[in-house]
């Protein structure tokens, strides 16, 4: 059984086969609109989203598929004591396919050796986000043509933020990818990231503490939101939430193809002066959230099916 619970679980070919597939939904969506006709996506967000679980949703049903679930964990039986693995073992007896995130690092893949269907981690902890990945590779790859020879910018909370560790795990896969990363010392990417992808492939990074000062070399700018409910205190949430900043000022010196990317949601990072600039991704990186989705709802299936 296939389940996809850290970047690392897809190879380069598979990543380029479902962005390819989700390039296909994008340009002939009817083709598409039944291929999951009578399948069940369970969505289990023991953790607040919008995009990630809306998009899971609309995917499923632009399949031609259903869905069922629960958008936070007070409305399941986990406030009754149950536990992850129990939850998974029974949804798996209603549902194809899972899509389950977590406050708790590690609990997709916990549920992954209990359930009969394939589990999709959408988002454990501070660790990984899989499926917002491939979202930022699709974006990427539709923005610039490509997935190598270039330099990234990642910016604001590089320690509890998951989407950057996904990110930055997957790139390592294609080749001449130079991280510039982006943050205050106490939000540095963990050391596990520095050791374990960077230092161990064929990565280079380096670490600085304001936009300003690599603004013009960056072809992608991926700011973040600082991560308020993984702080351990509100004090340094607050003395941390607004250390960056993107406005127009700031993009003076940018180059004139940058791609602004954010998993959103946007707190302070991002003026809304800037959402109408032609470099600003965001919003269209959010519409390419469900079309990976639907490519990777659909490739899980067929691969159950073994088709
Ligand atoms: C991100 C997440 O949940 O990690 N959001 C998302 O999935 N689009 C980023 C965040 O919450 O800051």
């Amino acid at each position: 059984m296939k389940h996809l619970i850290d970047p690392m679980d897809l190879s380069v070919e598979e990543i380029d086969e479902l962005l390819d597939l989700a390039d296909d939904i994008i340009a002939n969506p009817k083709k598409y609109e039944s291929v999951c006709a009578h399948k069940k996506l369970a969505t289990l967000f023991f953790e607040p989203s919008t995009r990630t679980r809306l998009s899971f949703e609309a995917a499923m049903m632009e399949l031609g598929g259903n869905v069922l679930g629960f958008s936070s964990a007070d409305s399941s039986s986990a406030t009754k004591g149950e536990s992850v693995a129990d939850t998974v073992k029974v949804v798996s007896c209603y549902a194809d396919i899972i899509a389950m995130r977590h406050p708790k690092e590690g609990a997709p893949c916990l549920a992954a050796m209990k359930s009969d269907v394939p589990i999709i981690n959408a988002g454990d902890g501070g660790h990984n986000h899989p499926t917002q990945t491939l979202t930022d590779l699709l974006t990427i790859r539709r923005e610039k043509g490509r997935l190598d020879n270039m330099i990234i910018g990642c910016c604001g909370d590089l320690k509890f933020g998951r989407t950057v560790h996904s990110l930055i795990k997957a790139m390592s896969r294609y080749s001449n990818v130079h991280f510039i990363m982006i943050s205050p010392e106490e939000l540095e990417i963990p050391d596990y990231i520095k050791e374990e992808v960077f230092e161990q492939g064929d990565m280079s990074y380096e670490q600085v503490r304001t936009i300003d000062e690599v603004i013009d070399r960056l072809d992608v700018l991926y700011m973040t939101r600082v991560q308020r409910e993984r702080f351990f205190n509100e004090a340094d949430y607050v003395r941390l939430k607004d250390t960056y900043i993107l406005n127009m000022k700031k993009l003076k010196k940018a180059n004139k193809d940058l791609s602004i990317l954010h998993p959103l949601p946007r707190v302070n990072e991002i003026s809304v002066e800037v959402d109408d600039d032609p470099r600003a991704c965001y919003f269209r990186q959010a519409l390419n959230g469900k079309y990976v989705r639907m490519a990777l709802i659909l490739k899980m299936l067929r691969d159950v099916k073994g088709e």
